[in-house]
This record gives C-alpha cells, sequence and structure tokens, in this order.
C-alpha cells in the first residue's frame, strides 16, 4: 500500500482528475494528504470534501526557500510517502529537497519538455509557432523542468488558437495522463533506475497511446 501526498498551490484540478481516478479505480494506495502553499487555493475545499486531510505551509511564513522546504519536508514525511506528487504546485523547490524525495518526486508541466519550461508555457508555444503542443509528467530533479520523462500526451495547436483555448486542450490531455502515470507507480510498473532512467513495464510501455 503506497503512502501518497500531493502538493498544490491553486484550482487543484489535477488533484481532483486524480482523486477521482483513485475512488474509481480503488487503487491500492493511501491518499494520505493535499497540501498547499496558499490557504486560498481552491483545491482545498475539494480535498475536503473528498475527507482527504489537508495542510497549509505558507511560504509567507518563512524568509527563504532553504527554512520554507525544511518545514515542508517535515509535514510530508510525517506521512511516510511513497510518492509526493507535484499538481500545480507554484514553487522552485531546493536541490536538498528535491534530492531527499529522489525517485518518489513527479511533476506535470503543461508542454512537451524539454521545450517551453518555466512559465506561460502555451504563449511560448503560440510565439514559437509549433504545430503540437501538450503536456509531460516527470520525475523531478533538481534541473527546473529538466527530469526525466515519464509520459506525454500531445494536442494540436490550431491556427484560431489563443492561449486560454490552447490551455484548455492541453489540461484535458493533463487530466487523462496524471491520473494514468500516478497509477502505473502505485503499480510498479515504473521506476526511476539510481543512472537516473525511466524504466517503464513493457505493458505500459506499450500503452502510451496519446
Ligand atoms: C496545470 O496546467 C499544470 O500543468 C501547471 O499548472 C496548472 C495547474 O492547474 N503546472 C505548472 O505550470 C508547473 N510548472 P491545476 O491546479 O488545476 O491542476
Amino acid at each position: 500500500m503506497k503512502n501518497i501526498v500531493i502538493l498544490i498551490s491553486g484550482r487543484g484540478s489535477n488533484m481532483e482528475a486524480i482523486v477521482r481516478a483513485f475512488n474509481l479505480e480503488k487503487w491500492s494506495a493511501r491518499l494520505c494528504a493535499v497540501i498547499s502553499n496558499r490557504a486560498d487555493a481552491a483545491g482545498l475545499a475539494f480535498a475536503e470534501k473528498e475527507g482527504i486531510p489537508t495542510r497549509v505551509v505558507s511560504h509567507k511564513d518563512y524568509s527563504d526557500r532553504k527554512s520554507y522546504d525544511a518545514a515542508l519536508q517535515a509535514v510530508i514525511d510525517k506521512y511516510r510517502p511513497d510518492l509526493v506528487i507535484l499538481a500545480g504546485f507554484m514553487r522552485i523547490l531546493t536541490t536538498g529537497f528535491v534530492e531527499h524525495y529522489t525517485g518518489r518526486l513527479i511533476n506535470i508541466h503543461p508542454s512537451l519538455l524539454p521545450v517551453f519550461r518555466g512559465l506561460h508555457t502555451h504563449r511560448q508555444a503560440l510565439d514559437a509557432g509549433v504545430r503540437v503542443h501538450g503536456a509531460t509528467v516527470h520525475f523531478v530533479t533538481p534541473e527546473l523542468d529538466g527530469g526525466p520523462v515519464i509520459a506525454q500526451a500531445v494536442v494540436p495547436v490550431l491556427p484560431e488558437d489563443s492561449e486560454d483555448s490552447l490551455a484548455d486542450r492541453v489540461l484535458e490531455q493533463e487530466h487523462r495522463l496524471y491520473p494514468r502515470v500516478v497509477r502505473w507507480i502505485v503499480e510498479e510498473k515504473v521506476k526511476l533506475t539510481p543512472e537516473g532512467r525511466v524504466r517503464l513495464a513493457d505493458e505500459v510501455a506499450g500503452s502510451l497511446d496519446f
């Protein structure tokens, strides 16, 4: 039984998609907590309604990244997590924090990494004139948005797209992609090797139909 902790900063729609899949598919895991760095994160209400413990660890209560990350780590570790899921957690994490969770920390990023790292990825895609765009789930390493890719979802970029319409199309795919990858990890079908590469079980590698 894997212990899962989810970190959010806002809307929490990816967290919601994961919780819904967890309930529907009855994963052999525990959703231990949803933690936010912002008390006003809309996603907290959904988690509470679902009976999942919620915590707020506000970055405003700490003077620097290192002390914030240490406090956050202490709260997370109380749940003895096997997996820590960043679901729209909009904080840059310190190397010490990231390395503490090597192989147990995953993120979803709204672009086809390694292109369009950082913020405003849909604007970046439109400005670059690419024809396809999407989302990536990856293991987190100290390099921002640079960790080994687990899976990606691809969407077309249409001539009439605005930043919002493109974001909506990508988000719809995020909600399919992220729960699927989390389930694979729960079922031990995905692993980060000591060499820092992603190993997928054969059945999973064959089902990458995004
Ligand atoms: C999602 O689009 C996610 O990919 C993105 O923030 C949004 C959060 O939405 N994450 C990042 O940009 C991380 N760099 P949500 O709160 O509704 O899940």
